[in-house]
């Protein structure tokens, strides 16, 4: 098989931090696994807007459609506020997800035991969690419409709308129930069918596709109760399915399960391509984080462990995703930590790339 190719969009804020620590992982991939991969590089969001004056150039966009997999950092920051909203960093990634029409957005959370002292809320709580957050990515109130803000009467309105059709709830639903095979044979979806008819439907057609899985245990529950269940006790829970905006706020939720934002990676797929892979890319779940940037303090281990399912979805190298992953846990146990990841009783904190040496260390401690 050719080598597979890898689009690189390291984006704004500490997108490009944080994939610099990639790229060392990449190589090391390639040069000690024979991993290699025809890594092409690109300018997305903000960066994209300041050279080309649209956060995602068409040529980008095509480049995407083409490679394997894509793997961005962040987008976004104060510099672009004032923008149009048009061309806004954020427009360029909801570019990217619905033209490649990555309907599926796997967003896992996991707490390492080295962190399950660091989280928020008690160890007990979060020790040994491994839940998935399925999020529907093209559609809701991300895209529907009408949408804009428009004149009425003497005053502005301002107009999002939910809108999902069966067969998006669908496929999105299919996913979650796929992997929750492969997990703990639990899927809880959540939408809010008591105040909006798009939840009606919602849990009509997950309750549909839920017959196709009778191994698989289904629940329902209104999205502001799976909030407050997600901090109370998330351990119930196995493969969460739910929709765009509630999909986006819950996941920020259950990173603080894990310790830090900074730890959360996800993947958004779409359907299969010719080549058996699916239409992927793979980011963080953070952002561009304004208030860090530029100072070598961002946690790169949201968009390693990025890396790590781009290896196990794309690629078909499980074993060599379970290696990297191992080796962020062995890196957490030795204490090693970025100063997102530190108490109050302080200590001094890692850097973004002396935390990316850690984990390159430890990879070769894995040979
Ligand atoms: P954010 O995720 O950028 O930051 C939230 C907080 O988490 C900040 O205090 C930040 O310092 C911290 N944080 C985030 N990632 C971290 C990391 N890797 N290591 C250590 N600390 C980390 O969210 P925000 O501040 O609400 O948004 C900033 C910009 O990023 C906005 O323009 C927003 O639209 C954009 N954004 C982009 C993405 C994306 O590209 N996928 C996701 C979320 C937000
Ligand atoms: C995320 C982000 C994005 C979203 C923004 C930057 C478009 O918050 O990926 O979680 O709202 O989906
Ligand atoms: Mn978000």
């Amino acid at each position: 098989m050719s080598t597979p190719s890898l689009l690189i969009l390291p984006g704004d804020g500490i997108g490009p931090e944080v994939m610099t620590e990639v790229r060392k992982v990449i190589d090391w991939f390639g040069a000690k696994r024979d991993l290699a991969f025809d890594v092409s590089e690109d300018l997305v969001g903000g960066a994209a807007y300041d050279k080309h004056g649209v956060p995602l150039h068409d040529d980008t966009m095509a480049r995407a459609q083409e490679v394997d997999a894509v793997l961005l950092g962040a987008v976004g920051g104060p510099k672009y506020d004032e923008l149009d909203f048009s061309v806004k960093p954020e427009r360029g990634l909801l570019r990217l997800r619905k033209e490649m029409d990555l309907f599926a957005n796997l967003r896992p959370a996991q707490c390492f035991d080295a962190l399950a002292d660091f989280s928020s809320l008690k160890k007990d709580v979060v020790a040994g969690l491994d839940i998935m957050i399925v999020r529907e990515l093209t559609s809701g109130v991300y895209f529907g419409e009408p949408r804009g803000i428009f004149e009425e009467g003497n005053e502005r309105v301002g107009i999002n709308t939910q809108r999902y059709t069966e067969s998006e709830i669908e496929r999105a639903a299919r996913a979650a129930f796929e992997l929750a095979m492969r997990r703990n044979k639990k899927v809880c979806s959540m939408e809010k069918a008591n105040v909006m008819e798009s939840g009606i439907l919602w849990r009509e057609v997950a309750t549909r596709v839920g017959k196709d899985y009778p191994e698989v245990e289904l629940s329902h529950m209104y999205a502001d109760n799976g909030a407050m269940q997600l901090v109370r006790a998330p351990k119930q829970f196995d493969v969460i399915l739910t929709d765009n905006l509630f999909g986006d706020i819950l996941s920020d939720c259950a990173a603080m399960l894990t310790g830090s934002l900074g730890m959360l990676p996800s993947a958004s797929l779409g359907a299969p391509m010719a080549n058996g892979r699916p239409k992927a890319l793979y980011e963080p779940v953070h952002g561009s984080a304004p208030d860090i940037a530029g100072q070598g303090k961002a946690n790169p281990i949201a968009c390693i462990l990025s890396f790590a399912m781009a290896l196990r979805y794309s690629f078909d190298q499980g074993d060599e995703a379970t290696r990297l992953e191992n080796a962020i846990e062995a890196v957490l146990a030795s204490g090693a930590r970025t100063a997102d990841l530190m108490g109050p009783e302080g200590g001094t904190p890692l850097s973004t790339a002396e935390m990316g040496d850690k984990v390159i260390e430890a990879l070769d401690q894995s040979l």
